[in-house]
């Protein structure tokens, strides 16, 4: 299968002089969920920020849909690529939330009926339709994040790309996020986040990127999680259900389960009699 996204020898540095990517390179297929981990200040928001042209290469390459960006491009570029900043306030800046949703599919010239039909849609999938009128920086931080994740729906890229997308989210706008985003992708959308919450990783995403002091430790399964070498490097941890059954799965040799269902499934063996 094609790659949708690529990535090769990417280099950055910001203006003050601290080297963010130090030669990162990877490869994201069509209609896989990436999880993008590793510790503050790796370079994840960083690196997310070259996938839709709003940083561009200082040096190597992005490749979308096998185009490179290019300042030429970048327009085009974001009607393919949708990305959710970490911080909504970077993000949210219109005078309501419905201006806000509106101003993507606005600049891509769509019709008006169209363009209300994607805004009222998005806007109820995140559960801020009743908040329309309202002004975005009086919302709380969690209602902000959800305003532009609305934002990125209402464009209905091929590539959805979120930084951070549950952090301030209650656990059922969680729910409610990762719930549209299987959506999304059973629709064929291609969706890759930042994050650091390992034990989400492990049970919703398809392929996982490693990532330390702006270069790639790893791209591979899930099963990098639950790999100690990799995961002390990383600074991570193990999936808490890894965590539980540690001990019981290497003295019995089965399999380390790395999600909730694994563990249970894993849990009955062990109980039934
Ligand atoms: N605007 C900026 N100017 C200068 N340096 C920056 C800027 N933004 C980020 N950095 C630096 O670039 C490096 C990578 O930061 P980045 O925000 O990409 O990390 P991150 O992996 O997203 O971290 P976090 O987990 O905290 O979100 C860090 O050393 C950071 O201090
Ligand atoms: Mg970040």
């Amino acid at each position: 299968m094609a790659a949708i996204l690529e990535i090769g020898d990417l280099f950055f540095r910001y203006h003050d002089g601290t080297p963010a990517l130090k030669g990162v390179s990877l490869s994201i297929q069509q209609e896989e969920k990436v999880a993008i981990l590793g510790p503050n200040g790796a370079g994840k928001s960083t690196l997310l920020l070259h996938f839709n042209g709003i940083h561009l290469p200082q040096q190597g390459f992005v490749r979308v849909d096998g185009e490179e960006i290019s300042q030429d491009n970048e327009r085009q570029v974001r009607s393919k690529v949708g990305l959710v900043f970490q911080d909504p306030d970077d993000q949210v800046f219109s005078a309501t939330v419905w201006d806000d949703v509106a101003f993507g599919p606005l600049n891509m010239g769509l019709k008006r009926k169209n363009i209300e039909e994607r805004v009222s849609s998005a806007l109820q999938a995140v559960g801020m339709w009743e908040y329309r009128s309202r002004a975005p920086h009086h919302l709380s931080y969690g209602q902000k994040k959800r305003v532009a994740i609305a934002g990125v729906l209402a464009m209905s890229p091929d590539i959805i790309v979120l930084d951070e997308p549950a952090a301030y989210l209650d656990p059922a706008g969680q729910d409610a996020l990762f719930a549209i985003l299987d959506d999304l992708h059973r629709q064929g959308r291609t969706i890759v986040i930042a994050t650091h919450d390992i034990d989400m990783a492990a049970d919703w995403a398809t392929s996982i990127i490693l990532l330390k002091d702006g270069q790639i430790l790893a791209q591979g399964g899930t099963e990098l999680l639950v790999q100690d070498d990799l995961v002390g490097a990383a600074d991570l941890r193990f999936p808490l259900v890894s965590q539980v059954f540690q001990e019981v799965a290497a003295a019995l040799d089965l399999p380390l389960p790395r999600t909730v269902d694994e563990g249970k499934k894993m849990l009955f063996k062990l109980t039934r009699h």
